[in-house]
């Protein structure tokens, strides 16, 4: 038997076009137009990528795309500046500072003088905190579109045991708080985990957000189990095959080894085309969110 898969791709194409509507609808009705500005600071080539995939879909649905590229040996001092004036500037809705940061900054310190109501990430500590107390929070992105996907595929998740692999800020934590808000009994593995394999077995649905390519194996999936794979890990193709440029060709994968865990799990998303489409479409909407939040 071969699991469901779960779709993210047309479903984060979906969101877009909600996306679009609403943001022509704010335009219409009053005259606003939501603004994302993000901020990269040196020259990861993977945040490059992400970075300019956030702007063009920006621009796609509609909205103001404010892009800060700023060299690797800024100073904290200079991105602190910038960042309070995206704080004041009314045309920005939402700030985003894509980590991770060259090492002489403190992330957190960063994270935290972005203006709460703006901090369309999640991650500062109010937003933090608000989450995990069960208030009105900005949620983080990967993890508010996984609980989409599986929200979509459940109907309810009440009562459902769920296991998640990874206690990060950006994924494995707040993905805890979210699937408990939706009433199912939460655990968190780790590294340091014992007897993760017999753990992940126990999970109804079970997320991996651990960066490790294809570690969750299918004989550590429950029979029928929904799989959440947030890992995008890339790996030498396995006939380590030249580009013409002489370059191992590489592919992408997962946290779980999809061709057995396919096998056994009732529903699961690929890599790619699973989770990752959904971040930057929760990013869109979170940027429609604080920008309605914004005019009451
Ligand atoms: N780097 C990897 N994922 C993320 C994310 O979701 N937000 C930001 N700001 N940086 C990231």
């Amino acid at each position: 038997m071969s699991a469901t898969l779960l779709d993210g791709k047309a479903f984060a194409a979906t969101l877009r076009s909600k996306v679009s509507e609403h943001v022509s609808g704010l335009k219409e009705t009053h005259g606003i137009t939501p603004g994302l500005a993000v901020v990269l600071v040196g020259e990861d080539p993977a945040s490059e990528v992400y970075v300019r995939n956030k702007a063009r879909q920006t621009v796609e649905t509609g909205m103001q795309s404010f892009e800060h590229r700023l060299p690797a040996e800024t100073s904290e001092a200079d991105l602190l500046v910038l960042i309070d004036q995206l704080n004041t500037d009314p045309a920005v809705h939402g700030i985003l500072v894509q980590l991770p940061l060259p090492g002489h900054m403190n992330a957190d310190l960063v994270i935290n003088a972005i203006e709460p109501a703006k901090d369309v990430d999640g991650f500062h500590i109010s937003n933090v905190g608000l989450l995990g107390t069960g208030q009105k929070a900005m949620v983080p992105c990967t993890p508010l579109g996984c609980l989409m996907l599986l929200r979509d595929h459940f109907g309810s998740l009440s009562g459902l045991n769920a296991v998640v692999v990874g206690r990060s800020n950006i994924v494995g934590k707040p993905m805890a708080q979210l699937l408990l808000g939706d009433s199912c009994t939460v655990t968190i593995a780790h590294s340091r985990t014992k007897g993760i394999e017999a753990l992940c077995r126990s999970a109804d649905i079970l997320v991996a957000a651990v960066g490790r390519p294809e570690m969750i194996k299918g004989d550590w999936i429950k029979s029928g189990a929904t799989v959440i794979d947030v890992g995008i890990n890339r790996i030498d193709a396995p006939e380590k095959a030249l580009r013409e440029d002489g370059t191992v060709k590489t592919r992408l994968v997962g946290d779980v080894d999809f061709d057995s865990a396919v096998q056994i799990a009732g529903a699961i998303t690929p890599v790619p085309g699973g989770v990752g489409p959904m971040t930057i479409a929760c990013l869109l909407a979170n940027t429609v969110t604080a920008c309605c939040r914004a005019n009451g």
